[in-house]
């Protein structure tokens, strides 16, 4: 398999993912191409149109190149090269939400029913008809999913669980592996080889949504106790019915990360994925404070997140940044300038036991497993670094990591 093919298989069903029509299929493999597209072929040019105009043109006014993302933006802002490739990126991520919720609302009655006909394997599901859910994440509807991650539609809701496994699908181009959980697969397999005689008792997963990051741990760490914790109902519910139906145990809560019910020192693995940066300023310290709490002396706190803007230069930053200016994530650029090895001191961490690493994605060395992948090529991709707009982050995860 080649790394072009992981974005031709398709997702691997289970009992709650929703069905697609021949219909609905084709609208929804027609996002996921042209998503492939924007980046592929619209994006490189981009490059260009900024090395031989916008970038000219600046240092022509100002009398130097744009020196940071934000000289960079003003750069480009007016470039009709770029107004076409942000207006792609916009219409495509709107047209995959779409392509998804038809699919999703015409059969919710039907995927609300099934939730009770799964057979389970012992989970749990634990939600607060009175919880309030942070205001940063009702705001807006967070990478333009309408109806956000907590948005319930119905009674017994399951929507947002289901229009978010199809849509991260169709986002990832299939970058996150055939059941979407690439990040904690990848971070599973960072720490059985980075401590391989760690040998964790209780794990959780922080804003773990539909439990895609959650379920590698039960698989790989089967004497584990996991756990996943998010804010929205619908996902927690949808996340609890996959686990029970995929055969994989693990007990779900709605809580808010930046305060839990856990008792202190009652954990060995506190993990996120892709937390972070849809959190606020504020919302990561008491996070990483909570981590701190709920760690036995000697556990682990690992977040897995896109890498921080320190290690790129202002271009890559700025088409990053798009992001937030373009696709309802207001803290994805504020998140990267964050000191979090500074937050996780001061969350009760030594400094010396936290640091930044890179977990190789696992479904590249999968890929580069298979027979038909050359050396080369494996070399090529495990050595390249991060290109911003391409989804996967040049073969690994970036990973802050600290010790209790
Ligand atoms: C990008 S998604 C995470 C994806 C998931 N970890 C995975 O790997 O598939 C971000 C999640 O964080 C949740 N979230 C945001 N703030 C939170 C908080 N304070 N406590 C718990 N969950 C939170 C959101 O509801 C959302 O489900």
């Amino acid at each position: 398999m080649s790394d072009s093919a992981l974005n031709t298989f398709q997702q691997i069903s289970h009992p709650i993912l929703p069905e697609a029509t021949a219909d609905e299929l084709s609208r929804q493999e027609f996002v996921k191409s042209l998503k492939s597209y924007i980046q592929s072929d619209i994006l490189p040019g981009l490059k260009l149109s900024y090395d031989v105009r916008s970038a000219p043109a600046y240092a022509k006014e100002n009398g130097e190149l744009p020196k940071d993302r934000w000289a960079v933006r003003k750069a480009m802002k007016h470039d009709p090269y770029f107004q076409g490739y942000v207006s792609l990126q916009r219409i495509s991520q709107e047209l995959m939400w779409r392509s998804v919720i038809e699919s999703v609302d015409r059969q919710l009655p039907e995927l609300i029913a099934k939730v009770d006909t799964i057979k389970g394997v012992g989970g749990t599901l634990d939600l607060d008809s009175h919880f309030e859910v942070p205001h940063y994440v009702t705001a807006l509807d967070i990478h333009c999913m309408p109806g956000g991650y907590a948005g319930v539609v119905a009674e017994n809701d399951v929507a947002a669980g289901a229009v978010y496994d199809r849509g991260v699908y169709l986002y990832a181009m299939g970058y996150m592996g055939p059941f979407n959980d690439d990040m904690g697969r990848s971070v599973c397999n960072y720490v059985t080889r980075k401590f391989p005689k760690f040998k964790p008792e209780k794990i959780v997963d922080l804003g773990c949504t539909v439990g895609h990051s959650t379920l590698p741990f039960a698989e790989m760490f089967p004497d584990a106790e996991v756990h996943g914790v998010d804010v929205g109902e619908a996902t927690l519910r949808y996340a609890h019915a996959r686990a029970e139906g995929m055969g994989l145990k693990a007990h779900f809560t709605q809580q808010d990360a930046a305060s839990m019910k856990y008792e202190d020192n009652s954990f060995d693995l506190v993990v996120s994925h892709i937390l972070l940066h849809e959190t606020s300023g504020k919302a990561i310290g008491e996070v990483f404070k909570e981590c701190y709490r709920i760690l036995k002396p000697g556990g682990l706190m690992i977040h897995a997140d896109l890498p921080p803007f320190g290690d790129m230069d202002a271009y890559q930053q700025f088409i990053l940044d798009n992001e937030t200016y373009y696709n309802n994530e207001p803290f994805w650029g504020a998140m990267r300038d964050l000191d979090q090895i500074q937050l996780s001191v001061e969350a009760g961490f030594d400094r010396e036991a936290v640091s930044f690493d890179t977990a190789p994605m696992a479904i590249m060395e999968f890929a580069m497993a298979d027979e038909s992948y050359s050396e080369e090529k494996a070399k090529e991709l495990s050595e390249r670094e991060f290109e911003a707009g391409e989804y996967a982050p040049g073969g690994g995860w970036e990973v802050l990591i600290a010790r209790k």
